[in-house]
């Protein structure tokens, strides 16, 4: 065991991780050069297609005499609980800040999950090779951060290869070797897991005392599961049978189990001393992780309704790798069965979409993302509401709440007063001002988390032309003074346009709501009345005009009395239509409405 390193690199998103693992899988010749593309770990193609890491991954490479155990991590904030369990499986991390961005805000968010967990951490400095580097100056914010000496951070170019061999040398050198006990049972720790047709859920674990050999009886100690070890292997990346995965390895066994709630994440994989669970001793379970839970809600509806079958399925399937979403059917007048999701943040939500549409060949609409509401009412009791349409009437309202989050923004000297006019504008109280080295100023703000998933991140990068960065964590519940926002279309309410706003915004959402309707909706045989409405009370209104259709046009000459007559029914005909319309709204319209500008 005293040759085994296991470690985890760390940054911000693009600060180079993924190049610098496919580095160290060159020099230890784990993947043989003609076989390398670029950014190996991230596995899958939408990974690759936007450059960003989703999943951790987990990757056994032989050096010397050394076993180097690595996890390459995602740097997008909605992924840190990815980042948190990939931290409890190994004893160092190696924390990469890019030479031209300087520390940014999930630079920051890493490092304390880091320290948390007690890792030793190795910091270097990446991207030297670029002109714009302006190294020497990120070594200093760097080591004024972690409080030690310049000369302790390493300087290196992962495309290049500069410097990283040292780099690994100090992993061997200063991560220690797990001091896992070795001669006794069983206890491994459940970081992640995958789900596969034949081998069942694929459970990947940090083998923390003893040892586990193919075909071992196994007991699953959260979910009382007894299962055996069909396969037990390492990750190359993929995955590599191998007889036993010995104490301090990181690798996989693979359960046998269907049913993935009984694999969970968090979980301790034990021997099973009887094949009768009832009389199975409970060895002591490991500590588990906080499971994150969703503060990000969207609606998912098929495009053509009869594709719902396949929507349940496709969110069947990815749930079982990543059970940090949750999907609840509903069903919407106009749009039919959909689901109602909760996720992580909202590039989470954004990234499972696209894997549905990919993955599965689905056209989708989706609602605009919002957070949960909790409600009491008039007579005391308290609910949650993921959605406008389950608002109550306002009469039957005693109080509402909303998550709010503390937000931490850093931005460089020279984009300040820009990022500082977004954060201005936004909702909320500023908490604290400080410097990191002589350049970057971070920010503190508590804000309600309904404005952050506003495109306030993408409004940061545009007022500071991409330097802001942005991390953030819900905080609480705080009362707040909202509004449901009901549309009105030919005097039908209709549910799945209903918003919730803040009060002081309503007439304005109200009118751009039916501004944004006008344009889009088809027009009718008749005009068709649109509005915008709180509680009964109509605050905007817009009008589309009637597809015209003349009907006098058979006729010749001037009989004006059977002209009138034709245009008199005409006008009766389409009252009557207007009386009972209830208009087709097309799914591009919703497309068009929820889109977040
Ligand atoms: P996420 O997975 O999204 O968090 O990104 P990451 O940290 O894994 O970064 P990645 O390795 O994908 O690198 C981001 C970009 O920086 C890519 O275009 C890399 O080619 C580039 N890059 C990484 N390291 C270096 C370097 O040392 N020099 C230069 N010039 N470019 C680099």
């Amino acid at each position: 065991m005293h040759n085994i390193r296991n470690f985890v690199i760390i940054a911000h998103v693009d600060h180079g991780k993924s190049t610098l693992a496919d580095r160290f899988l060159d020099i230890t010749g784990t993947i043989e050069k003609r076989k390398m593309q670029e950014q190996f770990l991230d596995l899958m193609p939408l990974e690759r297609e936007r450059g960003i890491t989703i999943k951790m991954q987990p990757v056994r490479m032989l050096w010397h005499q050394y076993i180097l155990n690595l996890i390459d991590t995602p740097g997008h904030v909605d992924f840190s609980y990815e980042v948190s369990r990939s931290l409890s499986a190994v004893e160092g991390a190696i924390l990469l800040v890019d030479a031209t961005k300087g520390v940014q805000a999930q630079t920051l968010a890493n490092l304390r999950l880091a320290k948390l967990q007690n890792l030793v951490i190795i910091p270097a400095v990446n991207k030297i090779d670029l002109p714009s580097a302006r190294t020497e100056a990120v070594v200093k914010e760097l080591a004024e951060l972690l409080e030690i000496k310049q000369e302790k951070i390493f300087r290196i170019s992962a495309k290049q290869g500069l410097n990283v061999e040292s780099l690994l040398e100090a992993v061997v050198e200063k991560v220690p070797p797990p001091q896992d006990r070795v001669d006794v049972p069983l206890r491994a720790l459940i970081f992640d897991s995958a789900f596969d047709a034949h081998l069942g859920v694929v459970a990947h674990v940090r083998v923390k005392e003893g040892e586990v050999r193919q075909t071992d009886k196994l007991f699953l100690l959260g979910s009382a599961t007894p299962a055996i070890a069909k396969e037990v292997g390492y990750f190359i990346p993929g995955r590599e049978p191998t007889p036993a995965l010995h104490t301090g390895e990181i690798g996989y066994i693979a359960t046998g189990v269907k049913e993935s709630e009984r694999v969970r994440i968090g979980d301790t994989i034990t021997e099973a001393q009887s094949s009768n669970v009832k009389t199975q001793s409970y060895a002591q379970a490991l500590p588990g992780f906080k499971i994150p839970k969703p503060v990000v809600f969207v609606s998912f509806y098929p495009e053509t309704p009869t594709d719902f079958d396949i929507l349940r399925e496709g969110f069947r399937k990815l749930h079982l790798q990543d059970p940090s979403f949750t999907f609840e059917q509903e069903f919407r007048d106009a749009l039919g069965r959909g689901f109602r999701c909760g996720f992580l943040g909202v590039l989470h939500s954004e990234i499972i979409a696209e894997r549905l549409k990919r993955e599965f060949g689905l056209e989708l609409v989706l609602s605009r993302p919002s957070v949960e509401y909790q409600i009491t009412d008039t007579r005391g009791r308290e609910f949650l509401i993921k959605s406008a349409g389950d608002w109550p009437d306002p009469s039957q309202i005693q109080q509402i709440k909303e998550p709010w989050a503390r937000i931490e923004v850093l931005t460089p000297q020279a984009a300040f007063s820009g990022t500082l006019q977004v954060l201005e504008s936004v909702e909320g109280m500023q908490k604290n001002v400080r410097y990191l080295g002589d350049q970057t100023a971070v920010l503190v703000y508590e804000i309600p988390l309904r404005e952050l998933i506003q495109n306030l991140h993408d409004r940061l990068k545009s007022a500071s032309s991409g330097l802001a960065s942005l991390e953030y964590e819900t905080i609480a519940m705080r009362q707040a003074d909202l509004v449901k926002l009901d549309v009105l279309v030919a005097g039908v309410k209709r549910e799945e346009l209903s918003q919730v706003v803040p009060a002081s915004k309503a007439y304005q959402e109200g009118k751009t709501l039916v501004e944004k309707l006008k344009k889009l909706l088809p027009k009718q045989l008749f005009t068709v009345p649109l509005q915008a409405a709180l509680g009964g009370k109509i605050i905007a209104r817009e009008t589309i005009g009637a597809k015209r259709r003349d009907v006098t046009a058979p006729l010749y000459g001037g009989d004006v009395t059977r002209k009138r007559k034709l245009l008199d029914r005409q006008k009766e005909g389409k009252k009557e239509l207007a009386g009972k319309a209830r208009i087709r709204i097309p799914a591009s319209v919703f497309l068009e409405i929820f889109r977040n500008e």
